[in-house]
């Protein structure tokens, strides 16, 4: 690993993570690209699948809030005093507001995500968070890379849609860029052994886990080496048209209506048409084709969403992986999997919700309450759900290819409240009608949502799906996501940084 090249292409930052019973814990991230990304997939897993408050603290943001965000190279330059004590000001601040959140009660995540390249402000990082008395577990994570390529993408590709280089022309700005990041190097220390617990990947390869203990901290350490910050999709689409949800029953096993057949034909033309192929542009003539890509299907155990898949092409073909691995690619191979299946309704299951109503009106009333925690007797609540669904989120935040998810309704909503960054109370709220699919493309602001019907309502019986509760709590788009620059090859979709 050269040392010049570790910090080439991106800076330094720090997450930061609590637990309340005394085994706080602070990340220290020095990531060559998609540090932004991966802070956000930690607290986002966090506060979604273990309910712990996380937050990020971006010493980027500060420095653009105080000083404006088009500052020159030269701003960055070590030996420019005025430029190192407003970064130093702006990191403070940042500290100072993650420090006052990390006192709150409770348990807690934060991360701090900011330039911090010299071990002097490493340990003057270290020194700061334990005498505030918050008590917490620090652990720093750093991401090297000399894959000149991958950086210079990330620079072209990520730091020119930054606030920072808007105003500029690209070519300027990437030279800008280069000089800063020639800054950072200039001052780099890679962690040492002893600097305490810490988390190294090597050109998102090879991990260096040091002295990491304790439960949260070490669930942290596996979710970062499960997770990659590279573009990828994910499909969800519910079952075709099952016999139960013509009879308006809820759970059981029935086999797909004449209607959910014809949505699973159409859905097989779409996987293969749609999901199943990439557009590559000739560098040469500018030409641009098809290719197919390797795409993963996955289903519940039950029969309505296997039935759904049954038409789905598995033509087998050789592939290149980049990490240099080859092999024979089984397309769409089903993988049927238990914690896919449905929401289990309990003495509920096979019931009209007319029925429950009348068999169980308490019952049926304190689901109208409280739907995220209510269980069914006998049965599951969506919490239920959501904790056995934590692995299958880690396993999706793993895969490279492609994946069709065809599932049930109470299942996708809470993949689908995760992945679009909803609170997990508007999860059970969520609208996931029959015959459409979902394309999800998570990047480091959050989640490109685009929908595809492929078969309209009247095209189908009595669909059976008049739920009693299936309003949704419209999500405010914030203002970054809705300009997000966003391109579909981007290997990084990193976020703004320091
Ligand atoms: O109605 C179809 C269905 O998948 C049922 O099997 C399941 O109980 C229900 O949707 C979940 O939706 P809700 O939580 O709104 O009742």
């Amino acid at each position: 690993m050269r040392q010049n090249a570790c910090i080439s292409g991106s800076c330094i930052s720090i997450s930061l993570l609590v637990t309340p019973f005394a085994s706080h814990f602070i990340d220290y991230f020095a990531i060559h690209k998609g540090k932004t990304h991966i802070a956000k997939r930690i607290c986002r897993f966090l506060s979604f699948f273990h309910d712990i408050p996380s937050q990020i603290f971006n010493a980027g943001d500060y420095r653009r809030q105080l000083f404006g965000a088009t500052m020159p190279a030269s701003f960055y330059d070590p030996t420019n005093e005025e430029g190192s004590t407003s970064r130093i000001k702006a990191c403070n601040a940042a500290l100072d507001d993650l420090i006052a959140y990390m006192k709150q009660e409770g348990v807690r995540v934060a991360a701090f995500d900011a330039t911090n390249g010299t071990r002097e402000r490493r340990e003057y990082l270290m020194q700061s968070l334990k005498s505030s008395g918050i008590g917490a577990k620090i652990i720093f994570l750093e991401s090297l890379c000399d894959n000149e390529q991958l950086l210079e993408e990330n620079i072209r590709r990520v730091k020119l849609n930054t606030p920072d280089y808007r105003d500029l022309e690209p070519e300027a700005a990437v030279a800008d860029f280069k000089r800063r990041r020639d800054h950072y190097m200039s001052v780099y220390e890679t962690l040492e052994e002893n600097e305490g617990p810490h988390i190294k990947i090597i050109n998102s390869k090879r991990f260096i886990v040091n002295n990491i203990r304790g439960y949260l901290p070490l669930k942290v350490v596996h979710f970062i080496m499960n997770l990659h910050t590279q573009t990828r999709t994910f499909y969800l689409t519910r079952h075709g048209q099952s016999e139960y949800n013509l009879l308006g029953k809820i759970g059981g096993d029935s086999g797909l209506t004449p209607a959910g057949k014809e949505y699973a034909r159409r859905l097989a033309d779409f996987a293969k048409d749609h999901i199943g192929v990439r557009k590559v542009v000739d560098p040469n003539t500018g030409e641009e084709s098809e290719v197919q890509q390797p795409c993963r299907l996955w289903t519940s155990t039950l029969r309505r969403t296997k039935e759904t898949t049954q038409f789905i092409d598995h033509s087998k073909f050789k592939y290149k992986w980049d990490n240099g691995d080859t092999g024979e690619w089984v397309q769409f191979r089903p993988m049927a999997r238990r914690n896919l299946d449905e929401l289990y309704a309990g003495v509920c299951d096979g019931m009209t919700y007319k029925d429950i109503e009348q068999v169980y009106p308490e019952e049926f009333n304190r689901r109208q309450e409280d739907k995220l925690t209510y269980r069914y007797p006998r049965g599951e609540s969506y919490m239920d759900v959501t904790l056995r669904l934590e692995p299958l989120a880690q396993e999706m935040e793993r895969t490279r290819e492609p994946v069709l998810i065809v599932g049930h309704q109470g299942i996708l909503r809470i993949l689908y409240a995760y992945f679009m960054g909803l609170d997990r109370k508007e999860a059970p709220y969520v609208s996931i009608p029959l015959n459409n699919v979902i394309e999800l493309t998570p990047h480091a602001y959050g989640c490109h949502e685009k929908r595809y019907c492929l078969m309209r309502r009247e095209e189908m019986l009595n669909d059976g799906q008049d739920e009693p509760v299936t309003s949704m709590p419209t999500k405010k788009i914030s203002a970054a996501e809705q300009n997000v620059v966003y391109h579909p090859q981007d290997p990084v979709m990193n976020a703004p940084s320091c």
